[in-house]
């Protein structure tokens, strides 16, 4: 069974196959149409959600850190104990006892006012990479205007086929000006939810479904001895870090993966020690992760590595 926070309420799948995207997942199982399949591979970030994960932030307090995902390549299984946050829950909703209206999250209303749709399809995913900005600036930087690059940047995995990016870059730079109203998390209720709800998941098997087609398995090993028993105990399943790559097997080719072994939540992978001559770096650490330490010691390929793929990848 795989444990995870939609939209603010934590569910439990049981019955779909591990190797099921989030997109599909969204779309198929939640009704939730918001979010759009463009390319399904990752290129164009119209399927862009957010990924939420407990962390330490800079000034030392425990909350969900967001991030954006590329729900076409990411497999279900990898969701386990993560908060989820979907473009149709960006809105505050309006009450009618209460009179209030519904609000938008300031990156959908800079993008309402400073006209960066036109046909719409790469909306969505451009709302969410502009408020996984907009959060972290506010979660991490006390709502610091985010600079000119970290804009680039946030947008660099977002495809827009006819706006054109002036207009977006517009918003991203204002949609600071816009009142928050996921400041207030108890009204919206999405982004730092309660999370006594997780359990600790065990090296056990996660989540084990059979459906028509496939008769699927993943697990969630928690440190490098149990993702070593598990593989020696399953020398088939494949192993998936960020997914970016294996996914395609199944989006593209149309290839099934039954028994997959996520490495997400090993601490000890996703490290960084820095020796005299040397730089190990661990097999769960990102490329984003990795940018800052690459800048600070081989700065060529700091810039090299930032040209690689987007933030989501
Ligand atoms: C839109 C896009 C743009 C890209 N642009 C670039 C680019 O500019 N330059 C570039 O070089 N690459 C690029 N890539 C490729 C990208 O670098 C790879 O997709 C990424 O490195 C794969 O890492 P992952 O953690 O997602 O791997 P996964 O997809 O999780 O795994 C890939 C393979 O490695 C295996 N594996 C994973 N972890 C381990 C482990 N610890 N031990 C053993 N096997 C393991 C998996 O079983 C799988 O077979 C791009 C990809 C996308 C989607
Ligand atoms: S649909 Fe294009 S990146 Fe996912
Ligand atoms: S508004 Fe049409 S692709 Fe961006």
């Amino acid at each position: 069974m795989i444990r995870f926070c939609l939209n603010g309420n934590w569910i439990e799948e049981s019955s779909v196959s591990s190797d099921m995207t989030v997109l599909r997942y969204l779309r198929t199982q939640q009704v939730l149409p918001g979010t759009k399949e463009g390319c399904g591979s990752g290129d164009c970030g119209a399927c862009s959600v957010l990924l939420g994960e407990r962390s330490v932030n800079e000034v030392g307090n425990s909350q969900w850190q967001y991030k954006a995902i590329n729900g076409c390549i990411t497999f279900i299984a990898q969701l386990d104990g993560k908060s989820l946050i979907t473009v149709d829950a960006l809105a505050t909703k309006g009450s009618a006892k209460e009179k209030t209206p519904e609000q938008l999250h300031p990156a959908q209303q800079a993008m309402v006012d400073y006209h960066g749709s036109q046909c719409g399809f790469c909306t969505p995913g451009i709302v969410m990479s502009l408020a996984a900005l907009h959060e972290n600036q506010r979660i991490n930087k006390n709502s610091e205007p985010a600079e000119h690059h970290q804009i680039i940047d946030a947008l660099s995995g977002n495809l827009c086929r006819c706006t054109g990016y002036r207009p977006i870059i517009e918003a991203a730079e204002n949609m600071g000006n816009y009142e928050n109203n996921s400041a207030d998390v108890g009204k919206v209720g999405i982004w730092q939810p309660e999370e006594n709800i997780v359990e600790e998941a065990s090296a056990g098997l996660l989540h084990n479904a059979s459906s028509n087609d496939i008769q699927s398995q993943s697990w969630s090993p928690k440190t490098e001895d149990e993702l070593k028993s598990l593989l020696a105990q399953y020398p088939e399943a494949r192993i998936v870090a960020g997914a970016t790559d294996i996914a395609l097997e199944v989006t593209q080719m149309n290839r099934r993966i039954s028994q997959l072994v996520a490495i997400n939540d090993i601490a000890s992978l996703k490290t960084i020690e820095i020796e005299d001559d040397s730089i190990l770096i661990g097999a769960g650490v990102t490329y984003s992760q990795m940018e800052a330490t690459l800048n600070e010691h081989f700065p060529e390929f700091g810039q090299l590595l930032h040209r690689f793929a987007s933030r989501q990848v």
